[in-house]
């Protein structure tokens, strides 16, 4: 499977990108193939008024490397992964700016609308997120955002990561070891479930192996 990571940090060895790398391990050592993609260095225009601003064809006139992004990157994948540190208590500034930008490839005035459309949809994507602060709510904003857009786009929001830090690389001291999760969401990211469990799931009314004695159940998924 191809899995495509965009990092939003303008630094590039700081702690957005540290865990960018373990996902990266992660997910290259389940057998998939990954690229990762610096929003900094591909993207140098915010969205524009579309219509002064989009050529008579349908295309987007801002010139630097944002269609080769979508086109190449972000649509051929099967999962997108998000690494961004958290700027005011939100997404950083590329990363917005890449969804702001996409608006133009899926735009009905678009002419590979259909292909960009059609490879949004049903997409994996993860969430890795950098912050100083480690109180529970701070980081709440990008993760509501994040499940409105995946659910507008009928994509599968599988797992969100966060890594406390703020020097750079420091994320590596947290004691929560989000590297080490963010390897994992690597590994996983095609077969974690989207959701525990639906409604009408036939479920046990456990969730751990049960260490003292407990029967373990096989779950509605299998014994996983
Ligand atoms: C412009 C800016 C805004 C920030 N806002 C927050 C914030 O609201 N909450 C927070 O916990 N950390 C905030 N930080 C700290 C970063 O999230 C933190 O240093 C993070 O580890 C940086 O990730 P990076 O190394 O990938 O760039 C901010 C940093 C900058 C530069």
């Amino acid at each position: 499977m191809k899995v495509t990571i965009l990092c939003a940090s303008p630094r590039t060895d700081g702690n957005s990108r540290l865990m960018a790398e373990s996902l990266r391990q992660g997910a290259v050592g389940s057998g998939h193939d990954v690229g990762l993609v610096e929003l900094h260095a591909v993207m140098n225009g915010l969205l524009r008024d579309c219509r002064t601003c989009r050529r008579p064809d349908g295309r987007c006139s801002i010139e630097d490397g944002f269609a080769d992004l979508v086109h190449d990157h972000v649509v051929p994948a099967d999962a997108v992964v998000y690494a961004t540190p958290l700027y005011w208590y939100g997404m950083a500034a590329s990363l917005k700016n890449f969804f702001d930008r996409l608006v133009c490839y899926v735009s009905a005035s678009y002419p590979r609308r259909g292909e960009v459309a059609k490879g949004l949809v049903g997409q994996r994507t993860g969430l890795l997120l950098a912050s100083e602060e480690s109180y529970l709510t701070a980081g709440l904003g990008v993760i509501f955002q994040l499940q409105e857009i995946t659910r507008y786009m009928h994509q599968e929001f599988v797992g969100a990561v966060a890594g406390v830090g703020n020097q750079r690389g420091e994320v590596a001291f947290d004691p929560a070891d989000p590297l080490a999760a963010a390897e994992r969401l690597g590994a996983e990211m095609f077969t974690r479930h989207y959701s525990d469990y639906w409604l009408d799931s036939e479920r046990p009314n456990t969730v751990w192996a049960a260490p003292h004695g407990c029967r373990r159940e096989m779950g509605p998924y299998g014994d996983v």
